[in-house]
Formats: structure tokens, C-alpha cells, sequence
């Protein structure tokens, strides 16, 4: 069936693509990194990521071998971190079965870690052409209000209807699969927009829409509320000695797992018990100032932080040692470098003037004083 909409749609759409990095090539691996990371970042985000990441790992034997730490590093600021842990077990999955040959359907991507039917089909259909379709969240918005379709997003038997129906379409001679997914994609990203401000009047494809000439556009798609995220209150420690700050590493299971972060604990902690934090772990305290509150969105987590600077004189390396979660003090560039800090710890990482998810930069005997808070 080729439905009414295909045609202006992909009419549209060449003159209308965005020119992205990911577009001018068929490799599929490179075509893979791309949309793992386009699935929850903007466009214009993912650029510089996307560049570097294949800089740092330009074929997928690079990343099947690359330290998990290295990984980290190239995916700070990302966010999601166990997709770049799927993908390298993808990666070596790929050079143990397939020799490295990178498979081209969508049944046997999918069967991929962190390989789903999105991903699947975007990969199956830019990079080798294959009659799939790609369904994101652009593509079911644009569907639903083409088609006037008024059945909850959320829910898995809708997407699954809607893929069933696309995967019906015809398409024109000469177009192909991979450019209709992506058509979708910017044509719901520039013109059927999100909250309810979609550009109607210009829309080339308002004749045949479904939800236009019934005035449901702003109704469209459905989606059931989620469930709200869980508040979670940590107190974050900055543990300073000298140019050095103590790090810890997260543990190697749940939540940004074998990432670093600042020393933190549960709960709003007292001064004095920041300071019983620091004693524990072998330190002197010397000075301790209050920090600000920060906030971090995970997807099903919120973080309301409050926070420490404590400077201290002097570690004792014997406590140190026995310590589960042991520190690690490093010097700003060492962190900015070296270390895979989440982005949740951003706000006290700026006081420190080290940059997460950024390009790292040469310092040149910077001070890493944060001023106001130090002694
Ligand atoms: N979002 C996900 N995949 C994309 C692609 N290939 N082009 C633009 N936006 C996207």
C-alpha cells in the first residue's frame, strides 16, 4: 500500500534533509554509533560526540578492545552509560560470530546487546537499504496525527501496530527505506513539532491529515503520564587536598556503574557528620564550607544534592587501604582526562572549574580554587 502521505513526505524531504555527519556515510558501524546515541540526545548534541567517539575508535575492533574506562571517558556527558557498554559487547559479539562483518537484517541486529527494534530497523534501513521501519518518537507523533490515531503511545501493542502498518507501505521507485525513516524523523523535529505547537500552516502535508481537518493536532499522539521520578537526597563531599580531589569509583552493578564520582552520601548530612565521613577515611579535616544545592534529572530518579567542601591537612594511607570504597585524589586535568565522572555531578564539578562531557582541555597552571568556598 503506498499511502497518501509517503509521496509529499519524501518529497519534502529532499529538499528538506538536514546535512548530518552520520548521513554521508553507509558504514554501518559509524551509522550504529549515531543512532545509539541520537536515542535519548539532541541532534546538535550528539555532533561532537559522534565525531570524537570515531576519532578515538574509528573501526568496531577498536571499540570490541577498548578499555572500559576509555569508553566511559568518550561517553561522559552522554548520559545512559550501559548503551556504551552494550555496544561493546555488541562489538565483540559481532568480530567472535560474524568475523567482524557487521550483520544486515534487522532480525539478527536485534538479537544484538542494546540492539532494539528501533535501532534495528534504522541501521537495517540506512545503512543497507532494507524495507524497515524505524519507529521513534517523532515518527509516532507524525503517524498518529497523519492517521488520527488514538491509542496510548506508551503502551508496546501501539508502537507494534504502527510498525506493523509501516512496514505495508510502498514506496515510490527510486526512494528508499532508510531515507523514509529519516524523513520522519526531521519532518517531526522542524515541522510536526512536539508539544503542541506543530507548524500547521506551512505543512505540506495538512491535506491528507487526519488530525489537521478533524482539529486534533494539539490532542496527538496519546501517551499515558509516567510514573513520577523518585526524589533521592545525597549530600556530595568535596574532598580537597591541596590541587587534589577526591574521587571514589561507583560500583560495577546499577546506576552509572564503574563511572566516578564525588564521595557522597544518603540523606542531608551534618557538618559534623561530613566531617566523620572524611575522618573514616583517613583524612584531617581542616576547613569545611557549605556548597549549593544542585539538582539532576535521571530518567526515573531525581538527585536533590546539597553539598561540602572539606579541605584537608593530611591522609593517613594505613586507613586508606582498608577502606571498601577506597579514594582516589586526582588533580583537575587527571579528572578532566582520565576519569568518567556522570554528568549528576556537574554542578559541583564547575566549582572545581573541571569540565564534564567536553572535549578536555590543556590547562596551563590553572587554578583549580573555586574561590569563595576555599581557604
Ligand atoms: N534521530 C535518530 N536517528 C536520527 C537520524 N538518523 N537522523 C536524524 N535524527 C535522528
Amino acid at each position: 500500500m503506498c499511502s497518501g502521505f509517503v509521496k509529499p513526505l519524501m518529497l519534502w524531504y529532499n529538499t528538506n534533509a538536514r546535512d548530518l555527519p552520520w548521513r554521508r556515510t553507509k558504514n554501518p558501524y559509524r551509522i550504529w554509533v549515531s543512532e545509539i546515541m541520537l536515542q535519548q540526545t539532541q541532534v546538535e548534541a550528539v555532533k561532537s560526540y559522534y565525531n570524537r567517539f570515531l576519532t578515538a575508535l574509528p573501526y568496531l575492533c577498536d571499540l570490541a578492545v577498548c578499555p572500559e574506562n576509555e569508553l566511559l571517558k568518550l561517553w561522559e556527558g552522554l548520559g545512559y552509560y550501559s548503551r556504551v557498554k552494550n555496544m561493546k559487547k555488541a562489538a565483540i559479539l559481532i568480530m567472535e560470530k560474524y568475523g567482524g562483518r557487521f550483520p544486515d537484517r534487522a532480525d539478527e541486529l536485534r538479537m544484538l546487546p542494546g540492539i532494539g527494534d528501533y535501532t534495528a530497523g534504522a541501521i537495517a534501513s540506512i545503512a543497507f537499504g532494507r524495507a524497515e521501519p524505524a519507529v521513534d518518537g517523532n515518527v509516532l507523533r507524525v503517524y498518529t496525527r497523519l492517521t488520527g490515531l488514538r491509542e496510548d503511545i506508551m503502551k508496546e501493542a501501539t508502537r507494534n501496530k504502527i510498525r506493523w502498518r509501516l512496514s505495508g507501505l510502498d514506496l515510490p521507485d527510486g526512494e528508499n527505506w532508510g531515507n523514509l525513516n529519516q524523513a520522519f524523523m526531521d519532518f517531526g523535529s522542524s515541522v510536526c513539532l512536539a508539544n503542541a505547537m506543530p507548524l500547521c500552516d506551512g505543512c505540506p502535508l495538512k491535506d491528507g491529515c487526519i488530525a489537521f481537518s478533524e482539529g486534533t493536532v494539539r490532542e496527538l499522539p496519546v501517551r499515558s503520564k509516567k510514573a513520577d521520578r523518585k526524589k533521592e537526597q545525597k549530600t556530595v563531599l568535596l574532598v580537597r587536598d591541596g590541587e587534589l580531589t577526591a574521587l571514589r569509583k561507583r560500583p560495577e552493578e546499577g546506576l552509572l556503574s564503574g563511572m566516578y564520582e564525588f564521595p557522597n552520601k544518603e540523606g542531608v548530612l551534618t557538618e559534623k557528620e561530613a566531617l566523620n565521613f572524611v575522618r573514616e577515611h583517613g583524612c584531617e579535616p581542616l576547613k569545611i564550607t557549605p556548597l549549593p544545592e544542585a539538582k539532576h534529572l535521571f530518567s526515573h530518579i531525581e538527585w536533590q544534592m546539597t553539598g561540602y567542601e572539606i579541605r584537608i591537612s593530611q591522609r593517613n594511607t594505613e586507613v586508606r587501604e582498608i577502606q571498601k570504597e577506597e579514594l582516589i585524589f586526582a588533580d583537575p586535568e587527571e579528572i578532566e582526562n582520565k576519569y568518567p565522572v556522570p554528568s549528576a555531578f556537574r554542578a559541583y564539578a564547575r566549582l572545581l572549574r573541571i569540565r564534564i562531557g567536553k572535549k578536555p582541555r590543556r590547562r596551563e597552571n590553572e587554578d583549580s580554587d573555586s574561590g569563595n568556598t576555599l581557604l
